[in-house]
């Protein structure tokens, strides 16, 4: 296995964008380490997490063993308008990244897990600190295997390794994941919901699907209708259409 190199990374970035690449052996969460720097296209890496942290409270199991543990800082000028839906997005570009790294047949399962064949290969933690203008983007990606997290025993999980018949290079793969977060980021101010539907909707593997929304007590069960302006999912019931954030729920189908 291919050490991350920044020097590598860096060579094949947009200059652009001009990314600041910090490559480390282990740090508690890259998530944490960019929340700390604040700075306009920071982006860390780490071989290992110690305290790898997922959505809605989950921990993120993050072996040192070939797997991407990524987070890039972003600083807007205004507040985007709809920044809740840039989560969709961030999904959609990693999306896209993996299809030119030659992965076909993926997915997004709202609001942001990248599957294949059910199996959860990526996962996406967005976080914000100065009143919203700044967000931090952290991605872990499963290149490798990886033991089941008992915490989180009702995902099913997969890798690039058991999909692809050859893995890309790591360091290749970053920085094609970098270009795509970079256009991704700093296109996002100028789209419309249209624009940002229509991208949702070439990746949504849920769309037209009964699946069962869950939140501490309460459980609802319809058929997906799409996403609204906010990037919550709508979900048709009986009695009519209704949107949940993804702070609201957590999905099951
Ligand atoms: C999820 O629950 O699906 C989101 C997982 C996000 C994990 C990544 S790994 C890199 C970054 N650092 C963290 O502590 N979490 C994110």
């Amino acid at each position: 296995m291919k050490h991350l190199d920044a020097d590598r990374i860096q060579r094949q970035l947009d200059l652009e964008f001009a990314y600041n690449i910090h490559v480390y052996d282990e740090l508690p969460s890259t998530n944490d380490w960019a929340l700390a720097s604040g700075q306009h296209a920071d982006c860390c890496l780490a071989e290992k997490q110690s305290h790898g942290r997922g959505r809605r409270g989950r921990r993120w199991v993050s072996p040192n063993n070939g797997n991407i543990y990524l987070s890039v800082c972003w600083c807007f000028d205004a507040v985007p308008e709809f920044l809740t839906s840039l989560s969709l997005l961030v999904g959609v570009s990693v999306c896209e990244s993996l299809q030119q790294q030659g992965l076909q047949k993926h997915g997004l399962k709202w609001p942001n897990d990248i599957l294949y064949q059910g199996r959860k290969l990526a996962g996406i933690l967005i976080e914000t600190r100065d009143q919203l203008h700044t967000v931090v983007i952290g991605l872990g990606l499963n290149v490798n295997p990886v033991a089941p997290d008992s915490a989180n025993h009702k995902t099913s999980w997969g890798s690039l390794q058991q999909f692809m018949p050859k893995v890309p290079d790591r360091n290749a793969l970053v920085a094609c994941l970098l270009n795509g977060l970079g256009d991704c980021l700093s296109r996002f101010q100028q789209l419309q919901f249209q624009d940002i539907q229509s991208k949702w909707q070439q990746w949504d593997l849920l769309q037209g699907k009964t699946v069962h929304l869950i939140n501490a007590d309460k459980h609802y069960q319809g058929t997906v209708a799409g996403i609204d302006k906010q990037g919550r999912i709508l979900l048709q019931q009986a009695q009519g259409c209704r949107a949940f954030s993804s702070a609201e729920v957590s999905l099951r189908w």
